[in-house]
């Protein structure tokens, strides 16, 4: 008899999780407090772009494996599922630096009160190490007596852009758990990936909690690592692309996210470095993760270096008209949170310019975000008369432009590639001013 499965919560992670679930061939029941998210994802209609995911929900929706409802008292998954995941978000606190657990507390003792079956709760969410035993013993006070419900810890890696393929093949599967039938259960739950042999971590809550922030931690290290080097090659010169290249191919450093530019973004990594380092300092290790303060400060500066080389080529930035081509966090979505390139319009338009934003897929989050930037719908829109054109996301439809591309459209031949991502020789050549990141003027 194959597995019931439930997933709390059906934003970003757990609409993906969901779907990829009924493609492994089980029956799946998402979740939500929400009933116009859950009318639409009903549909197949994501509020969010993700390649791949509208088309993986209509299949399994048709299929009949995979429904979305809402059940507030959870009594309906409580009776029906076997495993049910938690997906629910964990914000940054609003005016804090630590993670906001609401959602995650409420879910889990809803979840273990309306439960009438032997099964297993699987926390998902990215947490504070210390939350899962705390939430197991919740699960233990609040349950019924006459139905057995454990806890089980197993993080998620998934990147926006990729979410389905990372799913469904992912790098390593991680789990956090109290018994070896626990985890008995998850590797039911994971066989097509143990067939091919994905790595299976097995260990403790602790262990399983901080594999996640520490990944995330680590790959925040890698970006400001080179960028922080970007900082030294704007003052003495090198070059900070072949400097990556070159130390990536030490396999012990590798070359992957070491892209420097103007720093890193996203409903993640920024709010992980900080929760992890708050949650340090709760636990009485205030300097041990100081280091990550350094890295939030490194990304910072980026974009405020983006700003400086605007003054330095357009003087007084008053009056004059700038495109931000890119406002998404990084190509393939179209989530703007935290986005280095949406902060970096901003702040140009608060310094005086006309900023005209185009973005393949984030303006409209943009324009909530900060409705007063200007927003088109092209790119050539965008460059139309433009002074500067700042080029912020590296989506590809940018990176394929050529200084012929803009010649006839702009006010002014200048150029800001914050991501790094074009021939810098080749536009100079054509008669531009062209600045990057990292490089020396
Ligand atoms: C990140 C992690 O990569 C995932 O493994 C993790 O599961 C996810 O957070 C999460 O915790 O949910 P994501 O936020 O989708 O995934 O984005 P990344 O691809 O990691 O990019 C993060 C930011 O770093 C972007 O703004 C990107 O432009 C920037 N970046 C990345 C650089 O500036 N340089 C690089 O070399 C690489």
């Amino acid at each position: 008899m194959t597995l019931n499965i439930s997933v709390i919560g059906t934003g970003y992670l757990g609409a993906t999780h969901a779907a990829c679930m009924a493609e492994l061939g089980f029956d799946v029941i998402g979740v939500d407090v929400d009933p116009e998210k859950i009318d639409s994802l009903s549909r197949g209609e994501l509020p969010f772009h993700e390649p791949g995911l509208p088309e993986l929900i209509r299949k399994h929706v048709d299929s009949g494996k995979l429904r979305f409802i809402t059940d507030p008292d959870y009594s309906t998954v409580g009776a029906w599922a076997d495993v049910h995941f938690i997906a629910v978000g964990t914000p940054q606190q609003p005016g804090g630096t630590g993670a906001d657990l609401t959602y995650v507390d409420a879910a889990t003792v809803g979840l273990a009160e309306g439960i009438t079956k032997d099964s297993l709760i699987v926390g998902k969410s990215t947490v504070p190490v210390g939350t899962a035993r705390r939430l197991a013993r919740l699960v233990e006070e609040t349950s019924r007596d006459d139905v057995a419900v454990s806890l089980a810890w197993n993080p998620e890696f998934l990147r926006e852009g990729f979410a389905v393929k990372d799913t469904l093949t992912p790098d390593r599967l991680v789990v956090g758990t109290a018994t070896d039938a626990d985890e008995a259960v998850l590797r039911e739950v994971y066989a097509e990936a143990l067939e091919r042999e994905t790595p299976w971590i097995s260990t403790d809550f602790e262990t399983a909690e901080l594999v996640k922030v520490a990944a995330n931690a680590f790959l925040a290290t890698k970006i400001s690592f080179i960028n922080a080097f970007s900082e030294v090659t704007e003052t003495v010169g090198g070059n900070i692309t072949t400097l990556a290249d070159a130390i990536g191919f030490d396999t012990r450093i590798g070359r992957k996210f070491l892209n420097a530019g103007v720093g890193f973004g996203g409903g993640c990594l920024p709010k992980d470095i900080r929760a992890l380092q708050t949650r340090v300092s709760e636990l009485g290790l205030d300097h041990t993760m100081t280091f990550l303060d350094e890295m939030d400060k490194i990304n910072l500066r980026r974009r405020e270096r983006v700003v400086t080389l605007a003054e330095n080529i357009l003087g007084e930035l008053a009056g004059k008209r700038i495109a931000v081509l890119g406002v998404t966090f990084k190509p393939l979505s179209d989530d703007v949170r935290d986005s280095p390139g949406l902060d970096v319009a901003n702040r140009l338009y608060t310094a005086g310019a006309e900023v005209s934003v185009y973005d393949p897929e984030g303006n409209a989050n943009a324009a909530k975000r900060f409705p007063r930037l200007g927003y088109v719908d092209s790119l050539t829109e965008a460059a139309q008369d433009a002074d500067l054109v700042v080029l912020a996301t590296e989506w590809n439809e940018f990176k394929a432009l050529t200084p012929a591309d803009l010649d006839e459209l702009v006010a002014q031949k200048q150029f800001i590639d914050a991501r790094n991502v074009l021939p810098a020789a080749d536009w100079e050549k054509a008669g531009w001013s062209f600045a990057q990141l990292g490089r020396y003027y």
